[in-house]
């Protein structure tokens, strides 16, 4: 009997396909014989065994991990002058471009390569990178004689892949693909303090929930205390919410890495999402208008919810240095389990602004006017206005008067008071 490998049966499957497909157009089937080494001959060559005397260590990470060990490889080939081949050993080494923090940096996307003893650990492994439709395989390929070392050192191996990451402490949208969860680089609109007003106890908050738990979280995980936090804004649309956590992953900027998920990736991928969150620590994720992933029980994906719930509670405790500043309309429309202590611990509620609030704020959209505007009588006429509208009412009169703005324009506009219709708070279309 001959021994069958699996290499072999991937080279054997498609051949009675194949060949009917050649008799259909006609065509004679003709099977050239691979003339190059398979990965595991190349390998076991490179460690000078036989290839019977191989043990391969597996496993397909997320994405963004495997990205990070394309990088490390490529790193690690500049630094001791490896000699790197293809995922095939016929085919080059390939490499891609990775949005890291701190800029693009180049990394493996498919590559075999001998680390010689004394590099990664006392013995001599090759690292592959091996590409597939549905992720990407990284592979440590060691002699059998060191099989007790192997597998403390793929570990080892895979956890400094993960700490160096690229993508630690940059900013990024994370989007749904074939292979897993993708990074692309977020920018999101230029936004500090000066440019929202709000109450200053909101962003004593921020500094407390968030800024001093991002800072101190090595520091409260070594201590055994949670390090991660949920924090929720909860108001009426055009109170700044969004804006908010524009804000705040602004001025985190390499400190933490900032997540800014997709809806797609809410709704099919959070606890993913949190893996990467907590791989990337210390992070903050923002997850804009929660009520249209949980809201109350019934009306929302029940399964959703669930994992929600889990992720936020058994995942979010364990993991170290993961905010979350989620947004919704309507808190009751939050279910109540999501919003027990342990899941959201902090709640700011983000009203329309009172009097003195939408002075500031006037005076923030007309900072560059000189002309002479009474706006306190602007602001005590436009009671019940966010900032969203008085930013709209500032712009109305701007198009209207063009340009020669005057606290006569101002109060016309507030007159027409256009935010005093009831409108659809964003969280209700589900
Ligand atoms: N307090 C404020 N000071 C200055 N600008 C504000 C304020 N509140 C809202 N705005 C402005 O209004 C616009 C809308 O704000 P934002 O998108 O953050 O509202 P939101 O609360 O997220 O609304 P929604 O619930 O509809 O998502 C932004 O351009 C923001 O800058
Ligand atoms: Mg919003």
């Amino acid at each position: 009997m001959t021994d069958i490998d699996v290499t072999d049966l991937l080279v054997e499957a498609p051949l009675p396909a194949l060949r009917l497909l050649a008799e259909a157009i006609d065509r004679e089937f003709v099977r050239r014989q691979p003339a190059d080494s398979t990965p595991f001959e190349y390998a076991a060559a490179q460690l000078g065994v036989d290839p019977t005397d191989l043990v391969v260590l597996e496993e397909c990470p997320e994405l963004a991990v495997t990205h990070a060990v394309g990088h490390w490889l490529h790193e690690a080939q500049a630094r001791w002058g490896l000699d790197p081949v293809g995922s095939v050993p016929a085919g080059p080494a390939m490499t891609q471009s990775i949005p890291g923090a701190a800029g693009d940096v180049r990394g493996y996307a498919a590559v075999s390569v001998l680390l010689p003893a004394g590099t990664l650990g006392a013995v001599p492994v090759v690292a592959r990178i091996a590409p597939h439709r549905f992720g990407p395989d990284v592979q440590l390929i060691g002699r059998a004689a060191d099989n007790a070392v192997l597998p403390e050192l793929f570990e080892s191996f895979l956890r400094t892949c993960r700490a160096e990451s690229p993508y630690r402490r940059g900013a990024y949208r994370v989007v749904v693909s074939d292979a897993g969860l993708l990074l692309q680089r977020w920018t999101g609109r230029a936004a500090t303090r000066d440019h929202l007003k709000l109450d200053p106890s909101v962003w004593h908050t921020v500094d407390r929930r968030v800024h001093r738990v991002i800072d101190l979280a090595d520091d409260l995980a070594a201590r055994g205390l949670g390090t991660s936090t949920g924090l929720l804004l909860v108001g009426p649309p055009g109170t700044g919410k969004t804006q908010l956590g524009t804000v705040v992953a602004h001025e985190l900027a390499g400190r933490a890495t900032v997540l800014v998920p997709d809806t797609t990736v809410t709704e099919h991928s959070l606890t993913d999402l949190f893996e990467l969150a907590s791989d990337l620590s210390p992070s903050l994720v923002l997850m804009d208008d929660l009520d249209l992933i949980v809201g109350e029980r019934g009306e929302t994906n029940p399964h959703r919810l669930r994992e929600f719930l889990n992720v936020m509670d058994g995942g979010l405790a364990d993991r170290s240095g993961v905010v979350v500043i989620a947004s919704t309309n309507d808190h009751r429309k939050i279910d109540k389990a999501a919003r027990r202590s342990s899941r959201f611990d902090t709640v700011i509620k983000m009203e329309a602004p009172g009097v003195e609030g939408r002075l500031a704020i006037l005076q923030r959209y007309l900072a560059w006017s000189n002309a002479d505007l009474d706006l306190p009588a602007v602001a005590r006429a436009t009671d019940g206005a966010t900032g969203a509208d008085l930013k709209e009412l500032v712009r109305a009169t701007v198009l209207e008067t063009s340009d020669a703005v005057t606290t006569a324009a101002l109060l016309a506009q507030a007159r027409a008071g256009g935010w005093r219709e009831p409108k659809p708070a964003a969280g209700q279309y589900l």
